[in-house]
């Protein structure tokens, strides 16, 4: 009996996913499928997958032409597959000519023409369509223009700002400084002007019938936040605050491991992040290079924070060196949180350098994720015992934007709030920001 095997994500089934089966199975007597799993195809960088593991097998096998089914699970396992089950011809599409040959030791490798013209990746174009505006001026506006690119069906079609910039140069993205104008035109804005125009940037863009994907903080009190949240749910709209360490794979396990009990019962968490790259600009006329250290810095430093011990501190105190205090820009802010039963600090800073990691303390081990902790892929738990260390990696790709894209549209379809940051937390930052503007509980250092 020749064995055949083959391998795919088959994701929203088509016809060049049959052919390729029809064809394989012809090859041999016995045809095995491997249908990728989710973590796999996202450390293999395929986001866009728009169906879980479980629906795409049971469409495999409603073609009725694989004998067996089986999940792809990790880099190497076509290896381990061909020995464990004897196989005699690797399979797969043209489009992967040479990749295979190293397979050749262990079983003939054959690449089966692929069918034009089609792909699960037009297939998700097609089936979605989202343009998205721009709403400000930084270097970041163009990392998430490119990111963008790697979602299926989204596009990035306007900026709208006080000064083109480097718009110009990127193609299909046009520029306007009238906010009206770039409404006009999309279906979603991604806002990430100065932190005081935030709301008024917002709140329009929902009133014009606009989801919002918003840079933290959401707004600069904790009212105006509440707000937006209930004119977005009020109109069926989607409003996101958008940072986006909350969608890094490994933010996301080791949050799961620190509150799943891994390091016992948690007694703090302490989050430093600092630049002196960005600076401290101050331009008032542009719409947005005024981020001061609490606003660019704190909302990503607040997340494990708040997303571990919760939103209801008993009490908060910030310490801040002002470069300039006229103009609100903090060089360096740390602030303590006061739980009833653990204790937070926060470090930030645009003026000053410090060691960006994460460490959360447990009764039993802690969490280390070493600098630049909020763009993470890896992190360790360790215990008093070595030996027990853990160390975690999973693959990140743009920094988590891509993500984060993939979760604005995936909610902007199915009318669903799908954020990583939830609204609760967003208020909360936007609560922390207004505190600190008000200089409540702060002790300034010269
Ligand atoms: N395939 C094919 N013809 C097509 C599309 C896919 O022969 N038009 C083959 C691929 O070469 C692969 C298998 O079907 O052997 C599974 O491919 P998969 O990556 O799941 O599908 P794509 O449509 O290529 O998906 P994507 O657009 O996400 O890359």
């Amino acid at each position: 009996m020749v064995k055949v095997i083959t391998y795919g994500t088959f994701d929203l089934l088509h016809y060049g996913h049959r052919r390729l089966l029809e064809r394989a199975k012809a090859l041999g007597d016995y045809l095995i499928v491997g249908v990728t799993s989710d973590d796999y195809d996202k450390t293999r960088g395929k986001i866009n997958n728009q169906q879980p593991l479980m629906e795409r097998i049971a469409a495999v096998k409603e073609l009725g032409i694989a004998d067996e089914i089986i999940v792809e699970e990790y880099e190497g396992q076509k290896i381990d597959d061909i020995r464990r089950y004897g196989v005699d011809i690797f399979t797969v599409g043209s489009d992967w000519e040479g990749y295979f040959d190293y397979l050749n030791e262990y079983c003939k490798v054959i690449y089966l023409p692929r069918t034009e013209g089609v792909s699960s990746t037009e297939v998700r174009s097609e089936k979605r369509k989202l343009t998205i505006g721009v709403v400000g001026t930084t270097v970041f506006r163009t990392k998430f223009i490119k990111e963008s690119q790697y979602v299926n069906g989204v596009n990035v079609v306007g900026v709208y700002a006080s000064e083109p910039g480097d718009v110009a140069s990127v193609q299909d993205v046009f520029y306007t400084d009238q906010y009206d104008d770039l409404l006009a035109k999309v279906d979603a804005v991604y806002v990430i002007s100065k932190p005081e125009m935030h709301y008024q940037h917002v709140k329009k863009a929902l009133e014009s019938g606009k989801h919002v994907l918003c840079e933290s903080p959401v707004a600069y009190t904790r009212k105006q936040c509440e707000e937006l949240y209930e004119l977005a749910s009020s109109k069926g709209l989607i409003l996101m605050d958008a940072i986006k360490t909350a969608y890094a794979t490994a933010y996301e396990r080791l949050l799961l491991l620190a509150k799943g009990g891994k390091i016992g019962k948690i007694i703090s968490v302490d989050a430093v992040c600092t630049s002196l790259r960005d600076g401290i600009t101050i331009e008032d006329a542009d719409l947005s290079k005024k981020w001061n250290s609490m606003c660019g810095w704190a909302p990503a430093a607040m997340l494990p924070v708040f997303q571990i011990l919760g939103t209801d501190y008993t009490k908060k105190l910030f310490f801040t060196k002002f470069q300039d205090r006229e103009e609100n820009m903090d060089a360096f802010t740390k602030v303590d949180f006061v739980y009833p039963s653990a204790v937070a600090t926060i470090k930030v800073a645009k003026g000053a350098k410090a060691e960006g990691e994460l460490v959360i303390a447990g009764t039993e081990g802690y969490i280390y994720v070493p600098a630049p902790w909020w763009k993470t892929d890896y992190f360790e738990v360790r215990y008093e015992n070595q030996e027990d260390n853990k160390r975690f990696f999973y693959q990140l790709e743009g920094e988590g934007i891509r993500y984060e894209i993939v979760a604005f549209a995936k909610a902007i379809e199915s009318g669903r709030n799908l954020s990583y940051v939830p609204e609760e937390i967003s208020t909360a930052i936007a609560g922390v920001i207004e505190d600190f503007n008000a200089r409540k509980d702060m002790i300034e250092i010269e």
